[in-house]
Order: C-alpha cells, then sequence, then structure tokens
C-alpha cells in the first residue's frame, strides 16, 4: 500500500487544507506514514505570513533531500501560501520538489497530484478511487476524512480583501469566496456522525460570510451560527477569525444567545494606536475596537478573548506602543498572540521607509509577552475552586485532557471515560505560560 506523509506549518486553514489532501490520498486507498521514512509521497503545506514561517518551511523541504536520494520514487509535494508566492521557480533550488500546489489552487490538487502518479505507474490499481472534482472549495470539502476527531474544524470561507496593508494573505489566498450554506451543514453533520462534539468554524473573515442556500438565498453568519447550533449530537460550535469591523452588536446578541456557541472570542487588535491602525488598513479605531470588547463581556460575562498584536509596524514610536499596552489593560485578553512585524514582498507596507529596529521590535515583544503572563495567571487562577464542564479529547501519561468552554485546557483524573464526554472538573490547580 502506498503511503503519505503530510507536514503542516502555519495556520488552521492550512491544517483544513492539508486534511483535504489527506481525504484525497485515502481516497486513492494510501495510508499515512509513520515517519518520513516510510513515505511515498511528502506534503509540505506552508505559510508565508511572516518572512521567519516561510523560511521555517523551506527549511524542512531541504531536509528532503537525503530522503530522496534513498528513494528516488519519493513524491515531494509544496503546497499552502509560500507555495503560491514562490511558484515553480522554487524547483530551482529544491530539485526534489515534484508538484507545487499554491493555496489559490488547492481545488486542483487532487488533478495535480493524479497528474505527476500517472507520470509513473506507482499508483496504477487504484485508478478506479481517483476523484476529479473541481470548484474552489472543492466539492463535498472534507467530506472522506476518515476518522473522527472530537474537535474538528470546517472551513466555511476562503479567502480576504480587507487589504491589511502589512498582510500577504489576500494575495496568496485570493478574494473571498463562502462556501455554500447548505454543503457547510452537510459537511458538519457527517463530521458530527464519525464522533465530532466541537466545531470550529473557519475563514479568514468568518463575520463577512455571505453564501448561498439551496435556494440561491444569501444566508449571513449569524444564520449559519444559528442553523449550526441545532445540529443533533454536536456540543460545541466555535469561529475564527473575527475581524473588529464586521463584529457589530447584532451578531454578538446572536453568539450569546446560541447555547452551543463557546464563550471565546478572538478579536485581533493588531495596536492600540489609531494612527497605526489607520496605516495597517484596518477600518476600525481603537474606541470602536473597546466598544465590541464592552458588548461583548455585557452580553457574555464568561467570555474568554484573545487577540493578536503586532509590533515594529513601520512607523510604530514608543508613545504607540504604550497606546497598544493600555488598549490590553483595558480589554483584558486571556491571551495573547504577539507578533514581531515582517515586511512581506507585495504588500503596501513593504514599501514604507520608517522602519523599525530589530532590537526594538524584540523589546517590545518581551514587553507584551510578560504582560500576557502576568494576565495569563491571574486569570487562570481565578478559576481555582470552579467547576468546569470540560469536553474529554484524550488521555496521556495518566491524565485524561479535554478543554473548557473557554478554551483553556484541563487534565484531570477520573475512572474510564470516553473521549467526546462532557464532564465536570473542580479545577485544583493552575499553570501559566
Ligand atoms: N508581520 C507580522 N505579523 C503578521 N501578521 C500578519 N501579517 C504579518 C506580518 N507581515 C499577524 C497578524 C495576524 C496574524 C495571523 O499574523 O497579527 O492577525
Ligand atoms: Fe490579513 Fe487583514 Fe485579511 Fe486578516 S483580515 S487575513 S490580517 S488582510
Amino acid at each position: 500500500m502506498k503511503t503519505y506523509y503530510i507536514k503542516t506549518f502555519g495556520c488552521q486553514m492550512n491544517v483544513a487544507d492539508s486534511n483535504l489532501m489527506q481525504a484525497h490520498f485515502e481516497s486513492l486507498g494510501m495510508v499515512q506514514a509513520k515517519d518520513l521514512s516510510d513515505a511515498d509521497t511528502v506534503v509540505v503545506n506552508t505559510c508565508t505570513v511572516r518572512d521567519h514561517a516561510e523560511h521555517t518551511a523551506m527549511s524542512y523541504v531541504g531536509r528532503l533531500k537525503p530522503f530522496k536520494n534513498d528513494n528516488p520514487n519519493l513524491k515531494v509535494i509544496l503546497a499552502g501560501c509560500a507555495a503560491q508566492r514562490v511558484g515553480e521557480n522554487i524547483k530551482k533550488r529544491f530539485p526534489i520538489i515534484d508538484l507545487v500546489v499554491g493555496a489559490k489552487n488547492i481545488e486542483n490538487f487532487k488533478k495535480e497530484f493524479n497528474k505527476i502518479c500517472e507520470l509513473d505507474s506507482c499508483f496504477r490499481g487504484n485508478d478506479n478511487k481517483r476523484a476529479g472534482d473541481d470548484s474552489r472549495h472543492g466539492k463535498n470539502e472534507g467530506k472522506n476524512r476518515g476518522k473522527g476527531n472530537v474537535c474538528d474544524f470546517v472551513t466555511i470561507m476562503r479567502g480576504c480583501e480587507n487589504f491589511c496593508s502589512y498582510c500577504i494573505v489576500p494575495s496568496v489566498r485570493g478574494p473571498e469566496l463562502s462556501r455554500p450554506f447548505d454543503e457547510i451543514l452537510s459537511e458538519i453533520e457527517t463530521r458530527v456522525k464519525l464522533g465530532a462534539k466541537d466545531i470550529t468554524l473557519l475563514g479568514q473573515n468568518v463575520n463577512s460570510y455571505r453564501g448561498a442556500d439551496k435556494h440561491g438565498k444569501k444566508q449571513d453568519f449569524a444564520s449559519l451560527l444559528t442553523k449550526v447550533n441545532s445540529v443533533k449530537g454536536l456540543d460545541r460550535i466555535r469561529f475564527m477569525t473575527s475581524h473588529p469591523k464586521d463584529l457589530g452588536q447584532k451578531l454578538i446578541k446572536t453568539i450569546a444567545g446560541l447555547e452551543k456557541v463557546c464563550e471565546h472570542i478572538h478579536l485581533p487588535l493588531q495596536s492600540g494606536s489609531d494612527r497605526i491602525l489607520k496605516a495597517m488598513n484596518r477600518n476600525y479605531k481603537t474606541s470602536d475596537y473597546l466598544k465590541i470588547i464592552d458588548t461583548i463581556r455585557k452580553e457574555m460575562p464568561a467570555a474568554a478573548i484573545t487577540t493578536d498584536i503586532m509590533v515594529g509596524f513601520p512607523g510604530e514610536t514608543k508613545k504607540d506602543f504604550e497606546k497598544t499596552l493600555a488598549v490590553t489593560d483595558r480589554a483584558s485578553y486571556d491571551f495573547i498572540f504577539a507578533f514581531k512585524y515582517s515586511p512581506r514582498p507585495g504588500t503596501k507596507a513593504a514599501e514604507l521607509k520608517d522602519r523599525v529596529s530589530l532590537k526594538t521590535k524584540e523589546g517590545r515583544h518581551a514587553i507584551l509577552l510578560e504582560k500576557l503572563n502576568k494576565a495569563d495567571e491571574n486569570l487562570n487562577r481565578k478559576l481555582i475552586g470552579s467547576a468546569q464542564e470540560v469536553l474529554v479529547e484524550g488521555a496521556a501519561d495518566g491524565k485524561y485532557f479535554g478543554k473548557t468552554r473557554t478554551n483553556k485546557k484541563v487534565y484531570f483524573s477520573s475512572g474510564r471515560i470516553k473521549p467526546g464526554s462532557l464532564v465536570k472538573v473542580k479545577i485544583l490547580q493552575a499553570k501559566f505560560n
């Protein structure tokens, strides 16, 4: 039996795309390789959001050379956002690559992969199982994906057209495209039948979802959430990522009123300085952002709010950074994903001259992390003594583990219990980052 190995870098969208590729391999009768040295096909699904992310993925490709030397029939596939950015040219640097499938082209993966396999006869015998449907989402996206996971992800839209001035995503993933409403629902029902209890709806900008239903009527994100909330057997719904400009009061009220939607909102701030937000083309001011936070706190008092913050955007002064710190205090985040600005080729911000030095970026990054650790400690400590609903995902090192509705990982001891069960766990101890 032929084997595949997928190495995924980057965000959950990439994980979802890797799942799509995995579904195709399994539909061809291939099985997952235990490790790289057992693989007949290796996919490196890449990220390019920051230079460092692209570099890490490309170094991984470089390390595949000895495996190709040992097995010249090994197929090496470069997929994802960095693949989209660098294109076929990358084969000059890494001649071991057989196929480049950029993030925009993921729907053609089946066709392209089948083509390279026809070049040799290695996959003959599985021909009758080959599939070849193509739309930008791929028909029945994720349908054949192997066994079920308790926590699963379903892509509801692809691409982004916000054009934040620092961001390469719109150019490597293309414009926004919402998946058809009923197709999403039927995929969720399939995932639930396979054992999923907690589903995250994925997209670069989920709040602007507008997908057609089977009657051709456009449905928005609130109607999608409402419908998913009625799926039998599903316990929890999450979504990612929200853009502050599209998270209105009405949507927050809908979210708060749906019992399966978890009390966890990821709402990227990026900067707490209006001047920098403008240069980033974020389309909101700090005051708008804080109003949203207040509405979330009012409608969902138990909510965990997490964010993305970037330090060292061109022109960011000490004062701008202090404004960011002030907003983080006011917002009281459960977690901050902190990034150092990295210029990306072709973006507006890459042309800006007023670069912040690496040393300053590192200093600001460290301050933000220290703040986060303190906040994390306080918030987690508050949970000691409380009973939390935990969805059991599995066991490791003699303990069961799972997450709270607010997305905090909990380890606990118990008699025999099945993954997918909801249990109440009393919190005895809190750990921090
Ligand atoms: N440099 C640093 N961080 C970036 N992000 C996006 N583009 C860049 C960049 N050029 C961050 C943003 C985004 C997160 C996914 O990655 O904070 O929300
Ligand atoms: Fe990039 Fe902005 Fe789109 Fe997010 S919303 S993917 S940061 S352009």
